[in-house]
């Protein structure tokens, strides 16, 4: 039977486990159900990380990080997924067949790998084109790239028409519909194909491992020509199974080992910002690439760096483009530089000029958050009204809660303090990032979202913590909750409540979102594991979900009786909502009617 690595993924998870592999790294303790450790991935005083087994996950609530065990040794070992998975996998006595990789599917997996053969083949025709092209030569040579730099990027022209590229293909025995795929190559109306980054020079995009993944192509203009306002000026691939734009660093495969050693990341804007910093010894850059710093990137950059260059335009743009990054810079943990470059530089034009020693004197010279953002108010300070430092405080302030560490937030806080020539700084309600360790459970985030959702925080308590209350639950918003704390429980009850609950019936939002998953995903294999399901969610998903203690211990009687029991609340109240609001006389007749057969029904034994 042929896997698909999706199966291998789950079968290394089931396989895995998890407070062992994590114990070898950091020493566990058993606290219930769970078990606590101190988090490697910040400076952590008192264990703040859960790992819970029955489903799989760590969870470190002082600092966010979280997720399967896969993940725990991809960040730990500084891994990428793949190598994480035969990692684990070896420790779990799973064998990975030979040929698994890349995709999650067999068939996209077979799509994916011949539209990276397309990339790879269309990567060293472009390369060849331009070794072979002496105005574009000049062009570069013109903006001080070197040939080796050249070769290094493996740079290339994309020829005006896709003959060339569609001969070579077809010899390879590429499709072109791998080169469609891949993004290389469009479909017109018609069905002519055409090259999509004729005509243009090209940066190849790798991911981490060294695979081309997708290309930026940059127009070349004659000097002095006019420019064409329909072309941009960069065109770049598509975004495909191998390709999302907010998740790949260009030139991140490169610097990953600059990264690691210094422990410092540089962050460019663009492909020519980076190649000017390689030239000049900078190698522990990468650029985003006219794409907004993500979470994505950040996490990506924090297995390698503490500390982070923001190394933007000198001019208003590239500011405003700096206050952007720093929130999930800030977020993670790592320490943020703004270095200031004269307004009409960029890094590219400034590595030019003066070369990598005074790059790395303006390195040094670097603002601190702080710093960077008391000089990017609208005013000096001096200038500034009470009123008006208030509101930049209260900026500074927003930015600065993002910061997981309090310790390192306070001396920042107090170098903002001393630089308003304030005696003290007045928070109201200041309240940290992340819920604090308090318990083994997330329970602050519990509550708070529950609070906001109208549940009494002694109910809330019940399904978090484990008790089924006795009897029906009284409160509304709780019956949703119960719902997915026993559907996450039971397999059973999860397929039993496949065409019994009724979406409408569900006001909390996330919790009906995570129903509707739950149940799509039930309903597609109809089977359940939460381990699986788990991996389909976003991160704020999964925190929601490993919030909630699994029910245990309860016979199929007990969970058929539970599941009813919060159905009928749920139905129950829908039929009240809907009798409040509704208008027609002999419509709410029907619904009176309605409500009560369900009342009886309930009275009278099994629903
Ligand atoms: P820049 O305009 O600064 O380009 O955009 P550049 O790389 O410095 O190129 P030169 O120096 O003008 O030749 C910064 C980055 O933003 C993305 C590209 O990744 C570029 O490197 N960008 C820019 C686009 O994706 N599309 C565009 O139309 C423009
Ligand atoms: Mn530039």
């Amino acid at each position: 039977m042929a896997s698909t690595l999706r199966d291998i993924i789950l079968q290394v998870k089931e396989n895995a486990d998890i407070v062992m592999i994590i114990g070898q790294y950091v020493p566990l303790k058993k606290a219930g159900s769970r078990y606590l450790g101190l988090c490697p991935f910040h400076h952590d005083r008192s264990p703040s990380m859960n790992v819970t087994p029955q489903m799989g996950i760590y969870k470190c609530f002082a600092c966010g990080a979280g997720g399967d065990v896969l993940k725990f040794v991809q960040e730990y070992e500084k891994l990428d997924f793949i190598d994480a998975l035969k990692t684990v996998a070896a420790r779990a006595g799973v064998t990975i067949p030979e040929n698994i990789l890349f995709s999650k599917d067999d068939e996209d997996k077979s799509k994916a790998s011949q539209a990276l053969a397309a990339n790879q083949l269309a990567c060293q025709l472009y390369q060849e084109e331009l070794a072979g092209n002496a105005e574009v030569l000049a062009y570069l040579a013109g903006r001080g790239i070197s040939d080796e730099t050249r070769k290094h990027f493996q740079l290339g022209l994309a020829p005006q028409s896709s003959d060339k590229l569609l001969k070579r293909a077809g010899a390879k025995g590429i499709p072109n519909q791998a080169l469609i795929d891949a993004g290389i190559l469009g479909e017109a109306a018609g069905g002519r194909l055409y090259d999509r980054f004729s005509g243009r020079l090209i940066f190849p995009i790798w991911n981490m491992s060294g695979h081309v993944i997708g290309f930026g192509g940059r127009i070349l203009t004659a000097q002095g020509a006019p420019k064409d306002p329909h072309q941009p000026k960069y065109v770049n691939s598509p975004e495909s199974p191998f390709y999302h734009k907010s998740k790949v660093l260009y030139g991140l495969n490169f610097a990953r080992n600059g990264m690691d050693k210094l422990g410092e990341a540089v962050i460019v804007e663009g492909y020519m910002d980076l190649l000017a910093l390689w030239q000049a010894g900078i190698r522990n850059a990468v650029a985003v690439s006219g794409t907004a710093l993500t979470k994505d990137h950040v996490q990506i950059l924090s297995r390698f760096a503490r500390k982070v260059f923001l190394f933007l335009d000198g001019d208003e743009p590239g500011r405003k483009a700096v206050r952007r990054s720093l929130e999930p810079l800030l977020a993670q943990g790592l320490e943020v530089k703004v270095p200031v470059l004269p307004a009409e530089e960029d890094p590219d034009s400034f590595a030019r000029k003066f070369g990598g020693e005074k790059i790395k004197e303006l390195f040094s010279q670097s603002e601190d958050i702080v710093g960077f953002l008391l000089r990017s108010a609208a005013k000096p300070l001096d200038a500034m009204s009470p009123e008006e430092k208030e509101g930049l405080l209260g900026d500074c302030l927003a930015l600065l809660q993002t910061m997981p560490s309090p310790n390192v937030r306070e001396q920042y806080l107090d170098e903002l303090r001393k630089k308003l020539g304030l005696k003290s700084i007045r928070v109201h309600r200041a309240r940290p990032a992340y819920p604090q360790p308090a318990s083994a459970l997330a329970a602050p985030l519990v509550l708070a979202k529950a609070a906001d959702a109208g549940v009494e925080k002694a109910d809330t308590v019940a399904v978090f913590s484990g008790a089924i209350p006795g009897g029906r639950p009284r409160e509304e918003a709780l019956a949703e909750w119960q719902l997915l704390q026993l559907l996450i429980s039971s397999p059973h009850a999860s397929i039993a409540a496949l065409d019994r609950v009724k979406l409408e019936w569900l006001q909390v939002e996330i919790v009906r979102d995570l129903v509707d998953h739950l149940l799509a995903f039930v309903e597609e294999r109809a089977s359940f594991s939460v381990k699986e399901f788990l991996e389909r969610l976003s991160t704020e998903q999964q925190d929601t979900i490993g919030a909630l203690r699994i029910l245990e211990g309860m016979d199929a009687e007990q969970e058929r009786r539970h599941l009813n029991g919060i159905l009928f609340a749920l139905e129950l109240r829908d039929l009240y909502k809907r009798l409040r609001i509704e208008t027609d006389f002999a419509k709410k007749i029907e619904l009176q009617k309605r409500i009560h057969s369900l009342q009886t029904k309930s009275k009278g034994g099994p629903v």
